[in-house]
């Protein structure tokens, strides 16, 4: 799974979803993390918690995250995925959200590696489960822990380490900091995925350069720019500044829309599809007056036209 080095779509709580995926897959993510999804939720028979691990067709292999704290729970809920047709298992341990620290599971496990490093063991027990990490370098910067987790990882049999370079404590200010990532993953013995803050196709493309990095995975830049991957690939294939036409632009995101639609019905799909929207015509010259018609718009047909406009096909 990790033999070349993959271009991944970053698990993101509320917006990787079975349309974003299958979005994002359709411009060449190589891979895709679900949204996470409780691992308690999972062995109570919590009904959102099942939603959410279904897969899209498009989810080949499937990917499926997972957070909690409790080594045998989420055990449990990992087969529990697998049985559901998950492939491979990502357990959070980055995560710094409030709700999700005070549990003692994503970030918090930075804290704790005794508990990581059981539930790593908990995973690796026969028979075994595949699965991957993903952290963040620490939970804050008195306390390393990157090189301690990779060998965790490594020692406990995990496909790979994905970290985002960013203390806990730094939720999303400041810098990741790559040069530690890259210091980190020279001598790793598991694949390691970069994640954090790779916003344009040159910037990505200088991450896949680094040596021990087997992957990266794109996150906030690809909202609103699901593209982002072709740009990456095209790119690599010295296709400089290549980027979606008008009419590719506009399909894409009605497309998303009719996804959305689908999956969650028409009140709940335009609901989420207005954030998307937002993201979708940053930068236009009339982004304001749209977003502001946008609001008063209850249909998916009604959008169709207003997305025509925004994006009209060329003279
Ligand atoms: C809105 C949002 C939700 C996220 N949800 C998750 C999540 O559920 N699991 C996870 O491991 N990381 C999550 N992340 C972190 C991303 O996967 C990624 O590591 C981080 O955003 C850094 O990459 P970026 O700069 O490309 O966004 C989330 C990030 C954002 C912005």
């Amino acid at each position: 799974m990790f033999t070349q080095k993959p271009i991944i779509m970053a698990p993101m709580a509320g917006l990787s979803d079975r349309p974003f995926r299958r979005l994002c897959r359709s411009f060449g993510a190589d891979l895709a993390v679900s949204e996470m999804i409780s691992a308690k939720g999972l062995v109570y028979g919590d009904r959102k918690s099942r939603i959410l691990l279904a897969p899209d067709e498009s989810d080949q292999p499937h990917w499926v995250q997972l957070f909690g704290s409790e080594p045998e729970i989420i055990r449990d809920a990992a087969q529990i995925a697998l049985e559901a047709g998950a492939d491979l298992i990502d357990i959070n341990m980055g995560c710094p959200v409030k709700k999700v620290v005070k549990t003692g599971a994503g970030a918090a496990l930075l804290r704790d590696p005794e508990r990581a490093e059981a539930i790593m063991r908990a995973l690796n027990r026969a028979p075994t489960i595949p699965y991957t990490i993903k952290i963040r370098s620490g939970w804050d910067n008195k306390q390393v822990i990157l090189d301690l987790f990779i060998e965790m990882a490594a020692t406990h049999n995990a496909k790979a380490l994905t970290c985002h370079p960013r203390t806990a404590t730094m939720m999303f200010s400041g810098r990741a900091d790559w040069h530690q990532l890259a210091d980190a993953a020279r001598n790793a013995a598991l694949p390691i995925i970069g994640s954090g803050d790779l916003n344009d196709p040159q910037t990505a493309i200088k991450a896949l350069t680094i040596p021990g990095l087997n992957g990266i995975m794109l996150g906030r830049g690809s909202l609103g720019r699901p593209w982002f991957f072709q740009e990456i690939k095209e790119l690599l294939l010295e296709r400089i500044g290549w980027s979606p036409d008008p009419e590719l632009k506009r399909k894409t995101i009605l497309k998303h829309g009719k996804l959305l639609c689908e999956e969650y019905g028409e009140k709940t799909g335009l609901l989420l599809y207005r954030k998307h929207l937002a993201w979708y015509s940053k930068g236009l010259t009339n982004a304001a007056t749209f977003r502001k018609r946008l609001f008063t718009l209850t249909s998916f047909t009604e959008l169709e036209s207003t997305i025509h406009e925004l994006f009209p096909d060329p003279a």
